[in-house]
């Protein structure tokens, strides 16, 4: 783990919330301090250091970093999820909470629905501080666990070691993998002796997926295509608790489900659609403001940083803390809802 004395050379215009937040007062109060991992504020500002076009640029090495690093995670926690240091996380798993009837049953617009929350493992450090043994440790531990699933649930787990370029080539394309060499993850030391300890564990019709040591060490996935949200939030919820039967998962009173990155916190779930929107797409202007309006983002659909195709967009939700599950699908619900209603309306 590095240190440096030097405050970080970051330019005027730089617009992440690290560049807003790391101010000369704060980087001084926190320069010399690490975590029982060995984590520095260096390590922590790194990804946002050397992608000065991040629009968050911090991550956590550990549970303890969101505690000893706070002047640093907590104005950026308050400015993605609307969340105070003194505000409680609430969780909802039931399914029977959400009123989601598909609203696009013709599928003339949603073409696939996907609901993934991170997860890591409790008493292990996180992906940016883990070391080589313990990552690999999780990948036993978890993938063990996911082969004892039955049902829609039990499947097989893949390593990327040993992958052939063809088949990862192949899940990435179909929206069933991660890519590699993401330069955010990399600068977070988030990449360290890839492709060991990574995988994929996915069941026959993947429509229930785990990737094991990406950006957390468990994203765990449902999806499947067109817009039936409701049974995608069930089999995501039922799949949660069977793991978590077996895998104890690192979580706080106040920060929910504890994840590497801050936007993750909380619930850890991003609910999405890929949504065909062609005219919508052509006044950008309408189309932001009611996804800022219920709380979206708008991803392209080639994952995060990627860029719309033909009019298809990833909407999901954005808020993930201080917000239960059921409340995270609901803004991406009812979102949709409302896009789709001005989309027949153009
Ligand atoms: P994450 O959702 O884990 O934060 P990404 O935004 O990079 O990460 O998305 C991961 C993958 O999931 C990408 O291949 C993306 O296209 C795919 N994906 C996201 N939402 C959907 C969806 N609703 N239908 C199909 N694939 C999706
Ligand atoms: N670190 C990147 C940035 O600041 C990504 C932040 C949110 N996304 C994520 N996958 N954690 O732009």
């Amino acid at each position: 783990m590095s240190q440096t004395n030097e405050f970080p050379n970051l330019p005027a215009d730089c617009k992440s919330m690290l560049c807003k937040y790391l101010t000369k007062e704060v980087f001084e109060a926190l320069k010399d301090k690490k975590t029982s991992n060995g984590f520095t504020l260096a390590d922590a500002i790194n990804s946002g250091v050397k992608n000065i076009d991040s629009g968050i640029g911090v991550y956590a090495g550990d549970v303890e970093s969101y505690d000893l690093f706070a002047p640093l995670f907590d104005p950026i926690i308050k400015e993605y999820h609307g969340f105070s240091a003194t505000d409680k996380h609430v969780s909802n798993l039931n399914p029977d909470d959400l009123i989601a009837p598909n609203p696009d049953p013709d599928g003339k617009y949603i073409i696939s629905t996907r609901i993934r929350v991170g997860r890591n493992v409790d008493n292990m450090p996180l992906g940016p501080a883990i070391t080589k043994e313990q990552r690999n440790k999780v990948e036993k531990d978890v993938s063990e666990a996911l082969m004892a699933m039955t049902g829609e649930l039990a499947g097989s787990y893949y390593p990327l070691n040993g992958m052939s370029e063809e088949v990862s080539a192949k899940l990435i394309a179909d929206h069933f993998l991660f890519k590699a060499g993401d330069r955010f993850l990399e600068a977070a030391g988030l990449n360290r002796d890839w492709p060991e300890g990574r995988g994929i564990y996915h069941n026959d019709d993947k429509t229930f997926l785990v990737w094991i040591n990406e950006e957390d060490q468990l994203r765990i996935i449902s999806m499947q295509m067109g817009g039936d949200i409701k049974e995608v939030f069930s089999r995501l919820m039922t799949a949660i608790k069977e793991i978590e039967k077996k895998v104890p998962f690192s979580f706080t009173d106040h920060l929910g489900y504890i994840t590497s990155c801050p936007t993750n916190l909380g619930t850890a779930m991003r609910a999405s659609v890929h949504i065909a929107l062609p005219k919508l797409a052509e006044d950008m202007e309408t189309f932001k403001a009611i996804t800022d309006k219920y709380h979206l983002q708008i991803r392209g659909i080639h994952g995060e940083h990627s860029e719309s195709e033909g009019g298809v967009y990833d909407i999901s939700n954005r808020r993930r803390l201080g917000v239960t599950e059921v409340q995270c699908v609901q803004d991406m619900y009812d979102g949709v809802v409302a896009l789709i209603k001005k989309e027949q309306s153009l």
